[in-house]
């Protein structure tokens, strides 16, 4: 379905600049952080401005909350700045969601008012192909509804069916039950929120390919952004050997101290020739283009290369190279609700939280451009969502 308003050509793919009508009946005015609309003129997406959204009211059920925190990942600068074509604004970033449960559904059992809870990347999905009874929401057959920039189609998102989804960059939220993880009592609340994307996106495939319980491996971590130091995190509590591998030499210290054992530097000829054949998998979480052949090698024969990054331009592979050691190259996204809440309760018993740096909604434009310059040091920016409602120079008119 294309969205209503004006489509603008843009060489990543169309984009579309609507107007959000106001609440409907079973909908209430909320703040939110947004990227407000494409500037032809500028040829540029604007930058991030408070605006007013609606949200649905609850039904039987669905879980309203109070936004706490709401991590910042790279792929909320990658959408919202159109870098993968397809973005419907005014576009409200954010799929790493923490707040406190305000209001639930006759029908909810999973939380109740006063509980924490947390919703990444995904807020529907059909609930009924082979993948989402299996617990793999993600790989819905007919398309999971992300959490932002997506049609309502599966009629667990409720309100506007013509508007598209918002994420957390905002007042409070409300999503179906089956989509809202518990935070259980005693977590640390303020850097929990990172674990709802970055966590659970190395969580799964660490699980996929047997490493939660089987035995323990040399695990490459390549990138080390939010994604990459939570893998590195995640990975070395499992009991693995982890190296991580990095296009900065600075970053080796910082590596070692959240666990890994190992780094490679990808700049330098010398580091990769003595690490290469050494790793069983590598998780790639690189946020940018890359020649994947500068990596390959580090891996063992059988080994398992893991791409994870949002990145669009195609790679190129010498594929004899696979072929003479056995070598795979596959993908993951994010993860199912039953893994969600696995690796917050994983995280929660080994105290694994990510760095994080605490930010206003005024900083957004901020991080995303840190973010979009491979800045961000290995630490999560979290939007404090409290702090940034009192900050009147910062709210919608
Ligand atoms: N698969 C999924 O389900 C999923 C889920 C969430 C996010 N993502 C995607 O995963 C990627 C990482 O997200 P993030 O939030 O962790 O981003 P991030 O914090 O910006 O980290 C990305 C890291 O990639 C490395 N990097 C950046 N540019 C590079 C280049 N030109 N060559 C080599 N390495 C480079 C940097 O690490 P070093 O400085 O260490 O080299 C950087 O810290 C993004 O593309 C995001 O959209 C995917
Ligand atoms: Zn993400
Ligand atoms: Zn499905």
């Amino acid at each position: 379905m294309e969205p209503k308003g004006e489509k603008i050509d843009h060489p990543a793919g169309a984009c579309y600049n609507t107007a959000l009508p106001p609440p409907l009946e079973d909908e209430y005015k909320e703040v939110a952080w947004a990227v407000p609309a494409f500037d032809k003129e500028a040829n540029a997406p604007r930058p991030i401005e408070p605006i007013w959204i609606a949200r649905p009211k609850i039904g039987p059920h669905q879980v309203r909350f109070e936004m706490l925190y709401c991590g910042v990942c790279h792929s909320d600068p990658s959408c919202g700045l159109n870098e993968w074509g397809g973005c419907v604004y005014p576009f409200v970033g954010g799929h790493e969601l923490l707040g406190k449960c305000i209001e639930v559904g006759e029908g909810v059992t999973k939380v109740q008012v006063g509980d924490y809870v947390g919703v990444g990347c995904m807020v529907d999905s059909c609930l009924e192909c082979e993948y989402c009874k299996s617990d793999e929401e993600q790989y819905c057959a007919n398309g999971m509804t992300m959490t932002w920039n997506s049609p309502k189609t599966h009629g667990r998102v409720l309100g506007n069916p013509e508007t598209h989804t918002h994420g957390g960059y905002s007042g409070s939220s409300v999503t179906h039950e089956h989509f809202v993880v518990k935070i259980p009592e005693g977590m640390d609340i303020q850097r929990a929120a990172p674990i709802l994307c970055a966590g659970i996106t190395l969580w799964d495939p660490i699980r996929y390919h047997g490493l939660v319980d089987g035995p323990k491996k040399v695990v490459g971590v390549c990138g080390l952004g939010g994604l990459g130091t939570m893998g590195v995190k995640i990975a070395s509590a499992l009991g693995h050997k982890v190296v991580a591998i990095s296009t900065s030499a600075s970053k080796e210290s910082m590596a070692k101290e959240k666990g890994a054992t190992g780094f490679v530097v990808t700049k330098s000829e010398e580091s990769l020739k003595a690490n290469a054949g050494t790793m069983d998998i590598i998780f790639n979480t690189i946020s940018a283009d890359h020649d994947i052949n500068t990596y390959l090698p580090l891996l063992k024969t059988n080994g398992i290369m893991v791409m994870l990054g949002g990145v669009t331009k195609p790679h190129t592979i010498y594929q004899m190279g696979l072929m003479f050691q056995r070598k795979t190259i596959t993908g993951s996204l994010i993860g199912g609700m039953k893994a969600t809440q696995e690796v917050i309760d994983f995280c929660h018993k080994h105290n694994i939280y990510p760095d994080i740096k605490m930010i206003k909604a005024k900083d957004l434009n901020e991080a995303w451009k840190a973010l979009c310059e491979g800045k961000g040091d290995g630490v999560r920016f979290v939007v404090d969502i409290k702090a940034s409602l009192q900050d009147e120079s910062f709210l919608p008119k």
